[in-house]
């Protein structure tokens, strides 16, 4: 072979490597990842640093009990706090007092419940919680969360100062791909540097906000301020309004189910962050509604949008793989109010059947719109036929 050819192979070879390895983060193994918004458990919500095997070991067995895992939840991800220190070789080390048994023993336990485990990082000097960040150990420690078999990484933005966020997050990009190991891989920079213009080449899912709180304020401030991010979200590729807060007490039923629709309509991943072992049948029924996670998870991949407001009062859409679509009637005013749904709005001219998916009840066929009371903080979550 002559030196040109040989060079120009090379040239050849190297493109096409880094043609695959920029998309490897979401096909690594040919196993497209996250083609529909990732469902799990994280700890964090409720259990802050207060993290150990023993908690993440009795949450996948409730995964598995409460019908979690049947409705879709497979993640169980721990947050901050796992880690202390690095070895010699700058290894990151995990906390032995909350992990004696190391994460490679958790990861084959939640594995042998049928459900895959998800670690923390950050991609500045320290994590929130000041434990050590992979700033200058990327690859050293994605290629140590594969050897542990981890499949799922949240990477923070703590501690960032001076660096630039997309720079930063293609070198986790790339070291997933180089660590050759399945992982799906969450942004979490909370929107900082318009994530969603850089992110869909570079990660899963990415936050678009400031960290959510178990409050209707911050939930509904952060949850409604989504629309327009909806052209960058598709299967592989998730905005992330942040994890669910229901079951942590702080909300009413009717705001846990505004959340739970809202993040249904707008394709985000469906991380409870309640404690699984406790929660009662109301809470249960809320995470587990199959209609309403059927609209999460729908396989057009389509993040809703408002279509209509006017005051206190929304409507958003999400068009669904089957041609209907998922319409929430929204009231974020003070008392029950009531609210139209004009079927032009879904460009449907003639009359449309409806049903309720909190409910699991077919609402009828109507002619032109419908009008329904929506109690305050409320919701009604529609599917809209022709
Ligand atoms: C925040 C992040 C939260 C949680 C926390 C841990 O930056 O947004 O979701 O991970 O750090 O310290």
């Amino acid at each position: 072979m002559t030196n040109f050819r040989r060079a120009l192979l090379e040239v050849l070879f190297v493109a096409l490597f880094a043609v695959t390895s920029s998309t490897a983060f979401a096909q690594a193994g040919n196993r497209p990842l996250a083609q529909t918004p990732p469902m799990g458990w994280n700890s964090w919500n409720k259990f802050g640093c207060g993290v150990s095997e023993q908690l993440i070991r009795e949450t996948a067995d409730a995964i598995v009990s409460s019908g979690m895992k049947d409705a879709g939840y497979q993640y169980v991800n721990i947050d901050d706090c796992w880690q202390v220190s690095r070895d010699a070789q700058g290894t990151i080390v995990a906390d032995a007092t909350g992990f004696p048994s190391g994460i490679k023993a958790l990861a084959d336990y939640v594995h042998s419940k049928g459900l895959k485990l998800g670690v923390y990082t950050d991609a500045g000097r320290l994590t929130c919680q000041k434990r050590p960040g992979s700033l200058d150990h990327e690859l050293q420690d994605v290629k140590t969360y594969a050897g542990w078999t981890v499949d799922y990484v949240k990477i923070d933005w703590c501690h960032a100062e001076g660096l630039d966020a997309e720079t930063q997050y293609v070198k986790f990009r790339d070291a997933i791909a180089q660590a050759g190991r399945p992982i799906v891989f969450s942004i979490c920079n909370w929107g900082v540097k318009a994530p969603w213009t850089w992110g869909p080449h570079t990660g899963n899912l990415w936050r678009t906000t400031g960290d959510i709180s178990d409050h209707y304020d911050r939930m509904s401030v952060i949850g409604f301020s989504q629309n327009g991010l909806e052209k960058f979200a598709g299967p592989g590729h998730w905005n992330d309004p942040d994890m669910l807060e229901v079951g942590n007490g702080g909300m009413k039923r009717d705001e846990y189910l505004t959340h739970m629709s809202l993040w249904a309509l707008l394709a985000a991943p469906l991380l409870a962050g309640n404690d699984l072992r406790t929660m009662n049948a109301e809470t249960k029924e809320i995470l587990t509604n199959p209609e309403i996670i059927a609209v999460d998870q729908d396989a057009k991949g389509a993040q809703g949008h408002r279509v209509w407001d006017e005051g206190p009062l929304e409507i958003w859409v999400k068009p669904l793989a089957d041609g209907s679509n998922a319409v929430g009637l929204f009231n974020r005013g003070e008392s029950e109010l009531k609210i139209t749904l004009d079927f032009k709005m879904l460009g449907i001219a003639g009359p449309a059947r409806l049903r309720d998916l909190w409910k699991h009840q077919d609402v009828g066929s109507t002619q032109g719109s419908y009008s329904s009371q929506v109690p305050k903080h409320g919701v009604m979550l529609l599917r809209v036929s022709k």
